[in-house]
């Protein structure tokens, strides 16, 4: 039987209970909720599905060992218990990243140095030849925490962070992240049956994220390759393996889906979003207009959007009275939007059913849920 790791799934702050009931409607085993991002057991394998499966966790990572690490000695002894042989060979490159908190070693670069001499002593001790770093695209990546003393490092299994979906060729201005988008559809309560609008699309993501969950499109089919498949004990079995779940993943696709609406006042990025929808190989209907032209039809249908934010984009108060004005006329329509500033919340005439704190970057957001009436 294969080995049973705890695996790990790191999500944007305020993402967690998203990515929990993904993850638990995904199947996977002993899913829990937790800060961060949502911890849950299985062989690697269900990693991999993972990384393929999840729209919404920005990383799977496998942990190896957890170990007290109160001084750099305990550190380099306890990643060389690890057996690195299966993942690492003298032909890797490597990386490894640290966190440090409320412990005796408090400088992440010396943590991330000493986790490094660990691995590489080991495997040139097994096999006389050492593996390299590499900063970028480095074959596998490391992760080691340290809170109060104690260790727990990680294993990459993504490569790449999972919004990198492999489908977007061309993006707007602020385009958002795909696990971000992915995590606002869910959060809004949208059923995947009903008709979707985001009527300030810019590229399209949330559009494009809500076709593909609808049409149950793994958004890790179009993605070349994750990290696990670059570990030195992925040979041939594995990878067949992974073309027999990538073959079932796409046989399980559907065709029908809602209608879901792209628009936006803007016809160049319009053009982008269509190229990303081709590319993404889902069906949108695209509207060339402004929000406040918005037909209101007698049938229910979500809005999920991500409106301007800042100066920069001319979001003012005013604009975003407008923007929250035209919200408000959709009566019986569920109305979900990032808003990166509070002008619309403060000129929203209702209250939020929902109120979310998310970052989107580095940019302080609310995610806010309207029950029109
Ligand atoms: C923050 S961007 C959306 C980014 C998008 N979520 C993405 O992933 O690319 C906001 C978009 O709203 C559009 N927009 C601004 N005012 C609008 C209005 N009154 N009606 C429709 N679209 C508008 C802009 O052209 C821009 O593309």
């Amino acid at each position: 039987m294969s080995e049973i790791f705890e695996l790990f799934a790191a999500a944007i702050p305020g993402t967690e209970r998203a990515l929990h009931d993904e993850l638990r409607e995904l199947g996977f085993s002993s899913v829990r909720l937790n800060r961060g991002g949502i911890p849950f057991r299985g062989p690697l394998e269900d990693g991999w599905r993972a990384c393929l499966e999840s729209r919404i966790s920005t990383r799977i990572q496998a942990m190896m060992l957890r170990f007290p690490a109160p001084d750099q000695d305990a550190l380099y002894d306890g990643v060389r218990k690890v057996d690195w042989t299966p993942y690492i060979s003298h032909k890797t490159t490597i990386s490894v990243s640290s966190v440090c908190n409320a412990s005796s070693i408090n400088h992440s670069g010396f943590a991330a140095l000493k986790t490094k001499d660990a691995i590489v002593d080991q495997i040139r001790a097994k096999g006389g030849r050492r593996p390299s770093v590499a900063k970028d695209d480095p074959d596998v990546r490391v992760f080691l925490y340290i809170l109060k003393d104690r260790a727990a490092v990680y294993l990459d299994m993504s490569g790449d962070a999972l919004h990198r979906r492999g489908y977007r060729v061309q993006t707007g201005e602020a385009p958002l992240k795909e696990t971000l988008a992915s995590a606002m559809l869910r959060l809004s309560g949208w059923d995947r049956k009903t008709p979707l609008i985001d009527p300030m699309c810019g590229s399209g993501t949330i559009a494009i994220e809500a076709a593909q969950w609808a049409a149950n499109i793994a958004p890790g089919l179009a993605r070349e390759r994750f990290g696990f498949e670059r570990w030195a004990n992925f040979g041939k079995e594995e990878e067949q393996l992974m073309r027999e779940l990538r073959g079932k993943l796409r046989s399980s696709v559907m065709g029908q889906v809602p209608r879901i609406v792209a628009g936006d006042i803007d016809a160049d990025v319009l053009e982008i979003a269509k190229k990303n929808a081709r590319s993404a190989r889902v069906k949108l209907a695209f509207k060339h207009r402004a929000l406040e032209d918005m037909q209101v039809s007698d049938h229910y249908t979500t809005i999920v959007t991500n409106p301007p934010y800042d100066a920069r984009m001319d979001a003012d108060l005013e604009y975003c009275r407008g923007i929250t004005t035209a919200f408000s006329r959709l009566h019986g329509w569920r109305v979900a939007l990032l808003a990166g500033s509070p002008d619309y919340e403060k000129t929203m005439s209702i209250e939020p059913a929902l109120k979310i704190r998310i970052p989107n970057g580095d940019i302080k957001c609310d995610f806010l849920v309207y029950d029109v009436e």
